[in-house]
């Protein structure tokens, strides 16, 4: 087990590198509210919201990983969002269907962009799933939420096509109603993560206490800023600054925490993770 004493610094961790898939967010808007984060009636700033994009592109880019773009088409103003757009791993796809009609078209844009570049391996889902919003990789698992936007079916038929098992997940609060938004996969050639317990419900928080141990549990204050909305390399965590409190566990981890103000695509109910999709293998 690592340490967490304070007299022993941490050991350090290895980041590894990584392939995402971003879309720019040139025609985010926020026109219709799909969660409790969306008010159409707030301003949001557009060229705002691209800087803080691109201030998180370079991020990603700064620290060794490749970043692949998605074209953005005007309509679709949650597309920014290309977490839930599908789901990839050992370079197989799986590809989203979307719960509300508003976004149903993203699936096919994320389709077209595999097919285009070689993936041969995809499958086109019979169940509604919203991506990597929804499924979680681990060294052992793929996470699962349901409750407002993946269907429990969309967790066997990913389970029968990845082949590894599915813990589903039960989220139960509006505000998270995505699993990325209330858990984090820190290290994903092990076991490690962080979440936020009252995203669940009390059977899938005894579940993720028998799983994860070790887990580094996010205060309500952390997760009510998104903070949990973060991306890991195994080494960088790329997490909404706004979440202060999880700075010194991740650094008593042996991570390296790396604030991020995505406060425009916030307006959205997304942040780091939402504008970042991983391509895996
Ligand atoms: N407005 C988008 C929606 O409600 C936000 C998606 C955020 N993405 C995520 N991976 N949690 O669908």
């Amino acid at each position: 087990m690592r340490t967490t004493a304070r007299e022993e610094p941490p050991l350090p961790r290895d980041a590894s590198p990584r392939r995402y898939l971003m879309c720019p967010p040139h025609h985010f808007r926020v026109t219709y509210s799909i969660n409790p984060w969306m008010d159409p009636a707030k301003p949001v700033d557009l060229p705002l919201a691209l800087a803080q994009w691109e201030d998180l592109r370079d991020r990603f880019l700064a620290l060794g990983h490749t970043v692949s773009l998605l074209d953005p088409r005007p309509g679709l103003p949650d597309m920014v969002f290309t977490a839930n757009g599908a789901t990839v791993i050992d370079g197989k796809v799986l590809g989203a269907r979307f719960a509300y009609e508003e976004r149903m078209p993203e699936a096919e844009a994320h389709l077209a962009w595999f097919r285009a570049r070689g993936y041969t391996e995809i499958h086109e889902p019979a169940h509604i799933n919203e991506g990597e919003g929804d499924f979680a990789v681990t060294a052992s698992w793929l996470l699962a939420g349901r409750g407002f936007r993946s269907s429990p079916l969309s967790h066997d038929e990913a389970q029968e096509f990845f082949g590894r098992p599915v813990i589903g997940l039960d989220l139960i609060d509006p505000r998270y109603y995505h699993l990325d938004t209330a858990l984090c996969v820190l290290d994903d050639t092990a076991d490690e993560i962080m979440y936020y317990p009252g995203a669940f419900s009390p059977g899938s928080r005894s579940v993720l206490a028998r799983l994860f141990p070790d887990a580094l549990v996010a205060s309500e204050e952390d997760a009510a800023v998104l903070g949990l909305n973060a991306v890991s390399d195994g080494r960088h965590v790329l997490l909404p600054a706004t979440a202060a409190g999880l700075f010194a566990p991740l650094r008593d981890r042996g991570f390296v925490p790396v604030g991020i103000d995505l406060g425009e695509l916030l307006k959205g109910g997304g942040s780091v993770k939402c504008c970042t999709q991983e391509l895996r293998g």
